[in-house]
């Protein structure tokens, strides 16, 4: 049985290490695969506006028959939209979208570098004082960005959600967030395929009877790193999950740090100009 309610604690949020990714979930597929996933045991959904399935997950929630308040619900604003008073618009439509009064995280989805972070960041930390958020947070956020954020906001940030599995060395990035309490909330996991066919993943997951997508998941709770794969096959939802009954040795965590390589980033995505990744 997987531990869904294992969590990371974050300057005040409590959020579940394992949850579901929605991205180019569409239609019925996204609000069957949300609903089963709450029905197996997830408890913490991730979506963004720019996704443009806000909708069907809300359908999805509705559906599973799941009491709100025990799930951790994210979602992202998209940068085009964060002047303050277009952020706070668009905060309201995702709740108008997802049918919901509040979000449990609410993230700046990539950096701006066109409208100044202080402006960004009050209208976010405006958007939770109102209780449309109920914690906040940034995701694709460099050292730099962090530390700026972290000095600019007067509500506490709980998390950097970015880029992180074996094959992307993300630990100076990770070290800044733990040195201000946000959590690491892990996307593209499973390094969008590559890690089911990673011979060492494979090989360490015969150690414990488990696959290479089970140990690349375990690798990144063992470190207290949330992470959200997705899948639109309902059938891999318990399979992801069953990463809570076995432990990786630090020999073989060390192992799976080491496939880390300078190519290895899956999102080359940049909005207006390349983060600095330092
Ligand atoms: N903040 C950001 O900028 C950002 C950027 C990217 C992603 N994200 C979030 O992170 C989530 C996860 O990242 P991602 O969607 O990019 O990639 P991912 O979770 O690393 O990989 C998804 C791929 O893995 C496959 N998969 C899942 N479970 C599997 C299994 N047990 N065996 C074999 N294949 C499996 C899926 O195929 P099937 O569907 O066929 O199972 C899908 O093609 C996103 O959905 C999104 O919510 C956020």
């Amino acid at each position: 049985m997987a531990a869904f309610d294992q969590a990371v604690e974050a300057n005040g949020a409590r959020i579940p290490l394992l949850g579901l990714g929605t991205w180019e979930l569409r239609g019925r597929t996204c609000a069957r695969v949300v609903e089963q996933a709450l029905r197996l045991g997830y408890r913490h959904i991730d979506t963004a506006h720019m996704y443009d399935n806000e909708r069907e997950v809300g359908e999805g929630l509705r559906a599973s028959g799941v009491k709100r308040s025990e799930i951790f619900l994210t979602t992202k604003i998209w940068p085009t939209h964060f002047s303050p008073p277009e952020l706070a618009r668009t905060a309201k439509e995702c709740l108008v979208r997802l049918r919901q009064t509040e979000v449990d995280l609410l993230l700046l989805h990539w950096p701006n570098p066109n409208v100044p972070l202080s402006e960004t960041i009050g209208a976010l930390c405006k958007v939770k004082r109102d209780g449309l958020a109920r914690h906040i947070g940034v995701s694709n956020f460099t050292v730099a960005l962090v530390e700026e954020a972290v000095r600019l906001s007067t509500e506490p940030l709980v998390c950097n959600q970015i880029e992180v599995h074996p094959f992307l060395d993300q630990t100076k990035v990770a070290a800044a967030c733990r040195k201000h309490g946000l959590a690491v909330v892990a996307y593209t996991p499973l390094a969008r395929g590559r890690a089911m066919r990673d011979s060492v993943l494979k090989e360490i997951g015969k150690q414990h009877d488990k696959s290479a997508v089970q140990v690349a998941l375990r690798w990144l709770v063992q470190q207290g790193i949330a992470a959200i794969p997705r899948t639109e096959k309902v059938e891999r939802l318990s399979s992801n999950a069953a990463i809570f009954d076995f432990t990786l040795s630090d020999d073989e965590m060390a192992r799976i740090g080491a496939l880390a390589h300078p190519g290895g980033r899956v999102v080359n995505y940049s909005f207006s100009g390349a983060p600095q990744w330092d």
